[in-house]
């Protein structure tokens, strides 16, 4: 089966990029389940219940969040009914929302979408490795009873740590693929266990900014240490960035992996299967 994963949206920019390219995105590249981040999707900050429905109209199957999470506060009440919206799982036990869920997928499959956050260079956080370890332990990957598909998105600043759940998930789960960065990453892979990964799948927003936001206000942060602007997002047309993985029916292990870049700035770049 096909799932694509698109990053962090920044705001209209890559909310409009996301919404108008997806007619394109399906009919070529015919994906079973598409996920995407949306962390950043409400002026980049958060996002709020109306956009996740746009999204799922658009034909996202379901929204990752992160550290950005809480920023619009009436998301707070939907994470708790909605469950194709997903927080980081390593919160404190009692927190709003999850960070796990099972889906269905065409012809009966199921597919399992798990998000952890990194703690290097962020919050203080419960330990990822320990409870992706606790999600893991309660599924089996493949046909015949398992999931046919599990998803990893890491949800974190440090490269190194996102690379170290990958190897600790590799031949346990789909797909490992890191958020949070904005930048896309050129090391998409197959794991020797099995796994695709990718360390970052690049936002979905104008890249003529800083990570997303309006560059101005964004330099002025590093040059001047009296408060500015307020970041907003740039308002420039937006690139679809994302990780397409096409999996084993038996097994739910990765068969190719390929990065999606697509409007916008960056050069285009389409899987070539
Ligand atoms: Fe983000
Ligand atoms: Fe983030």
């Amino acid at each position: 089966m096909r799932v694509l994963f698109m990053g962090d949206v920044i705001g209209r920019a890559g909310r409009d990029a996301v919404v108008e390219r997806m007619p394109e995105i399906r009919s070529r590249l015919t994906p079973d389940f598409v996920i995407l981040n949306g962390e950043n999707a409400a002026h980049g900050f958060g996002i709020t219940p109306k956009i996740c429905e746009d999204f799922f109209a658009a034909g996202i199957d379901v929204v990752t969040l992160g550290n950005h999470t809480w920023d619009q506060r009436e998301i707070i009440p939907f994470l708790d009914s909605q469950p194709r919206v997903l927080r980081p799982l390593n919160y404190p036990a009692g927190t709003p929302g999850r960070g796990v869920g099972v889906y269905p997928a065409s012809r009966g499959r199921k597919v399992m979408v798990v998000q952890v956050m990194g703690r290097l260079f962020m919050d203080p956080l419960d330990d990822p490795f320990a409870a992706l370890e606790r999600e893991l332990a309660k599924v089996r990957l493949g046909a015949g009873g398992g999931m046919d598909a599990i998803i990893l998105d890491v949800h974190a600043e440090a490269s190194s740590e996102k690379m170290a759940l990958g190897h600790v998930a590799d031949g346990r789960v789909s797909l490992v693929v890191g958020s949070h960065s904005h930048i896309p990453t050129a090391d998409a892979q197959i794991l020797p266990g099995g796994t695709a990964y990718q360390t970052d799948a690049g936002m979905c927003g104008d890249y003529d900014s800083v990570i997303g936001m309006k560059k101005e206000a964004a330099i002025h942060k590093f040059v001047r240490k009296i408060p500015g602007d307020r970041l907003s997002p740039a308002e420039g047309t937006g690139t679809v960035c994302g990780v397409l993985v096409e999996t084993d029916d038996r097994s739910g292990l990765a068969q190719r992996v390929a990065p999606l870049r697509l409007g916008g700035r960056l050069a285009e770049t389409w899987p070539a299967w």
